[in-house]
């Protein structure tokens, strides 16, 4: 015993795992032989008795304790309780349906006592990987990924931060408030946790032997939730300001040729320079309020990078046609490409 009143909490939350959880707690006792450690089952009331199952186990064996919830209240709910009970130095969260090899732990905690903070087991670090994934599973777990790095700043650092295999010390995350909906509570701990040294460690997420998954589709709507609650709506912001310069554009056109008779060729230029300057006032002072640095002018001028966007629209369009595809799915796929880069843009480069 090191720090605490034990070295390490390992936290499992069940669903429906009665065949998975007893290997799992062996498999753990197994790796961790020496360390001071408990395990807190935190079962949601499984229908396949997965909670008594382990009430049982926690009989023959010590160190073992259940929360027993009254229903499915969630994954990062589950965490959280069994955070609050946990007495460890160190606290590690393990999925309980051996997806997540227990033997990395060891490697894990050997981290949190060289002075990391969190310490991530990771997918996408060299020497980790996923076993037996679909192409379409890669494709949505790759494009959850790219969303996160691009709206959340602090996780960018962190090659795996949607990991549901992590140990922290208690401390990052005390008197911290979380949504907690849905799965990934990582990411928020990530976002809104006290901590300055995070490490990965690799693993290779295996496939699953017994039992389903209890990944719904509102899980991924949970996720976009999430993902904008912990961007403060950023990228809406940024979409109602692109709307707003719309307005601006075709509303100073209008009233340009109308009303002052300027030749239509030239008022475009004027009309699109006031919907630059109108989108880098709005967002300068709304959307990015928060990351203003430097000179105003000098971001002004940047701004006017965000020509690229149009620019990106036009160049995705013409390769998809040239493709054969339809000219509005070719225009639809084209307008978020640009989207995409002139968010990058104000994002990466005029308001880093
Ligand atoms: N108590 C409780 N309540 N446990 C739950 C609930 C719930 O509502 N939902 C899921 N679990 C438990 C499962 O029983 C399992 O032990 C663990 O949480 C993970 O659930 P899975 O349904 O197996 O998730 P997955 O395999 O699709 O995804 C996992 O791996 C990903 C990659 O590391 C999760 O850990 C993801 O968060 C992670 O990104
Ligand atoms: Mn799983």
């Amino acid at each position: 015993m090191l720090f605490g009143v034990k070295d390490l909490s390992i936290i499992i939350p069940t669903y429906n795992e009665r065949e998975n959880v007893g290997q799992l707690i062996e498999m753990l006792i197994d790796s961790l032989k020496g360390l001071n450690f408990e395990i807190i089952v935190v079962d949601d009331n499984s229908p396949d008795g997965t909670g008594e199952f382990v009430e049982q186990l926690s009989k023959e064996i010590g160190n073992i304790r259940v929360i027993h919830r009254p229903g499915k209240l969630g994954l990062s709910s589950a965490i959280l309780d069994g955070v609050n009970l946990a007495e460890g130095y160190a606290i590690g969260v393990i999925d309980a349906d051996l997806q997540h090899p227990p033997q990395t732990l060891r490697e894990m905690y050997a981290k949190i006592l060289e002075g990391y903070d969190i310490v991530v087991a990771s997918r996408y670090v060299e020497g980790g990987g996923v076993e037996g994934w679909s192409f379409i599973r890669r494709v949505i777990s790759k494009g959850a990924l790219f969303l996160a790095h691009l709206l959340l700043k602090r996780c960018r650092s962190v090659k795996d931060p949607l990991s549901g295999f992590f140990m922290f010390r208690k401390d990052v995350i005390e008197g911290v408030k979380f949504e907690a909906k849905g799965y990934k509570i990582l990411l928020e701990f990530l976002e809104k946790g006290r901590y300055s040294r995070v490490i990965e460690v690799p693993y290779v997420f295996k496939s699953r032997k017994a039992g389903k998954s209890k990944m719904r589709l509102n899980e991924i709507l949970n996720y976009v939730k999430l993902l904008m609650r912990l961007s403060e709506y950023r990228v809406l912001k940024f979409v109602t300001v692109g709307l707003s310069g719309v307005i601006v554009n075709l509303g100073s056109l209008w009233l340009l040729v109308t009303f002052y008779n300027f030749p239509e060729l030239y008022s475009a230029i004027l009309s699109i320079e006031l919907s630059i300057i109108n989108n880098f006032i709005l967002n300068d002072f709304w959307t990015f309020k928060d990351r203003r640095s430097g000179n105003f002018f000098y971001r002004l001028i940047k701004f006017h990078g965000s020509a690229l966007g149009p620019l990106i629209n036009y160049l995705v369009y013409a390769l998809l046609l040239l493709f054969g595809v339809n000219y509005l799915v070719a225009d639809a796929i084209g307008i978020v490409c640009g989207f995409v880069a002139n968010y990058m843009f104000s994002e990466f480069i005029v308001w880093r």
